[in-house]
């Protein structure tokens, strides 16, 4: 909640102040909240920090649910407790900023399975030809994901320790039997991603450790999956999400697993629902009467994003469809179509500084190149990519709106890929590059793809378009004939308030050389 005066006060203070101390406001323009900031340059290191600081300490990976938390003060960057023989109350807490280590990202088949580095970014798990052959079900969840731009900035690890029953990809984690690495002041402990999950938000990482990477086992001969979900828009976490794995044997199932997510504290498995299955065909009637005892066994909410009641039921045509269609893929020749597949591999960015330990009240020079101009800016730990842009550079054009990543009205490019300025840490950034709207025209000359919104009046009052554009760039660099469903599922985290969405597609289509073309 803002307390009233807030958004002024704060609106009034110069970036740099740290707020005063105790002064905690929510307001999703700024964060508020002081800590201090680590950047270990390996995961030794890490563990170090995390040692030293205790309780104290939070990962940071994508940070598009940690800063969000600290924004909207749902975490706590101060300790509220004094801890024996640790920290006193009110110190601000470390984050503990990893999204830099090394040897943690990526896809690689290895003889016993699929390993996935756990700073993975969603995205990536989204455009793996690997994953969308032998392990659909997970590729589907990474591609239904909110928001591209979420996608690009979050990661498999931070998903699975984020401990959400509405996380997408856990449900297709656990049908195929994942199991973690986590690494801590102990050593290396290998566990099931399923014993891992506690409660809403908790899991059983320990303090002091790190999740390092994600083992999916061999699939069996036969074996086919599927991840269904249903949200309120297609940018939106689930009301319901279904994942199921079938193993078939000519025409019958040998083995099913079903896992469903937002109906329970946490992900709930169907056990119930798989003995129908089993040893039996599987037809509509099969998979409908498994959807029934799927909706016996779940325990779902009332809540913002829907019912109980209306859970109930769409977990039984969750069930039913996702069954049918992995019965069919178990069938030989049959593939999943990927939604989005065109590979795209992120580079690790690497700092000119990883090592760096900063205080709460400490600035740090970082080096920045915008729009090809290299600038020295100091920084707080907890200034934002945005603010940084927008108030020190004067670079304007990429706009506030929500704050807490949902509208996509700050997107710009870091290292060539599309991010949301609203949940990047400044420090963080150090030695990267960005680009911004400013970057896109040359020498005032408009782009094909700014003149292209023009021509078909593609915007109203214009808040949301320097955004639409930085990711309609991304998107025809990555699809050169982009079909307007593409369109609208690579822009879903972009809103408009405005225009209806028509105009735009056409501009993108338009700016693909796709003519005039409307297929509105
Ligand atoms: C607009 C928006 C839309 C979203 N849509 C979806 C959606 O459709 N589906 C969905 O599932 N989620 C969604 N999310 C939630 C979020 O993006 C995902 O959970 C994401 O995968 C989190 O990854 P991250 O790297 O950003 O995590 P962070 O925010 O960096 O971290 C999350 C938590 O995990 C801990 N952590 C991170 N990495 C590790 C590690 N390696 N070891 C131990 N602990 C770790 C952190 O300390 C923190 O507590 C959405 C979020 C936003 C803001
Ligand atoms: S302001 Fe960043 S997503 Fe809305
Ligand atoms: S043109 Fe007004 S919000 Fe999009």
């Amino acid at each position: 909640m803002t307390r009233a005066g807030d958004r002024r006060t704060m609106e009034r203070r110069s970036p740099n102040e740290p707020p005063e101390s105790g002064s905690h406001m929510t307001n999703s323009h700024i964060l508020s909240q002081r800590f201090a900031y680590a950047r270990p340059s390996s995961v030794q290191e890490t563990l170090q920090i995390l040692k030293e600081r205790g309780e104290n300490a939070r990962l940071l990976a994508g940070g598009t649910n940690l800063l969000v938390d600290l924004k909207l003060e749902k975490a706590s960057a101060t300790r509220t407790a004094e801890l024996p023989g640790q920290h006193p109350a009110g110190e601000p807490m470390t984050v503990v900023d990893i999204s830099r280590l090394p040897g943690l990202r990526g896809v690689e088949e290895r003889r016993d399975g699929v390993h996935i580095g756990a700073l993975t970014p969603i995205r990536e798990l989204a455009t793996s030809p690997l994953l969308w052959e032998k392990y659909t079900a997970l590729a589907e969840a990474a591609a239904a994901f909110g928001s591209t731009q979420v996608a690009i900035m979050g990661t498999i690890g931070g998903n699975v320790a984020n401990g959400s029953p509405a996380s997408d990809t856990v449900p297709a984690l656990l049908v195929f039997g994942a199991d973690a690495t986590l690494v801590g002041p102990e050593g290396e402990r290998v566990v099931s991603v399923g014993d891992l999950l506690e409660a809403p938000g908790r899991t059983r990482i320990r303090a002091g450790e790190i999740l390092t990477s994600i083992r999916l086992p061999l699939p069996t001969p036969g074996t086919a999956s599927a991840f269904l979900k249903i949200s309120r828009v297609r940018a939106d976490l689930s009301k319901v999400s279904v994942a199921v794995r079938v193993a078939r044997d000519g025409d019958r199932v040998t083995s099913a697993r079903i896992e469903l997510g937002s109906v329970g504290p946490t992900i709930v498995r169907a056990r119930d629902a798989e003995t129908v299955l089993s040893q039996e065909p599987l037809d509509s009637e099969a998979a409908k009467r498994a959807g029934e005892r799927a909706a016996a066994e779940i325990r779902p909410i009332d809540d913002v994003r829907s019912t109980a009641d209306y859970r109930r039921r769409a977990a039984i045509a969750l069930v039913h469809d996702s069954l049918l269609t992995a019965w069919k893929r178990a069938s030989a020749g049959v593939k999943a179509v990927p939604r989005a597949p065109h590979e795209q591999t992120q580079a690790v960015p690497s700092g000119e500084r990883d090592g760096l330990v900063l205080q709460a009240d400490e600035k740090s020079r970082i080096t920045l190149t915008v729009n090809g101009t290299r600038h020295e800016l100091d920084v707080f730990p907890n200034e934002l990519l945005l603010n940084v842009l927008r108030e020190k550079l004067e670079l304007t054009g990429s706009k506030y709106g929500c704050g807490i990543g949902e509208c996509g009205a700050c997107t710009v490019w870091l290292d060539g890929q599309p991010v949301l300025g609203c949940l990047v840490l400044a420090v963080s950034t150090d030695g990267r590059s960005v680009l911004t709207i400013e970057g896109e025209a040359v020498q005032g000359e408009l782009s094909a793809l700014q003149r292209a919104f023009v021509d078909e009046n593609a915007f109203q009052c214009g808040y949301c378009t320097p955004g639409m554009v930085m990711m309609a760039k991304k998107l025809l660099e990555e699809i050169g004939e982009p079909t307007e469903d593409e369109i609208r599922d690579y822009l879903k985290g972009n809103y408009c308030r405005c225009t209806g969405y028509a105009s735009i597609v056409r501009a993108v289509r338009r700016a693909a050389g796709l003519g005039q073309g409307t297929q509105e």
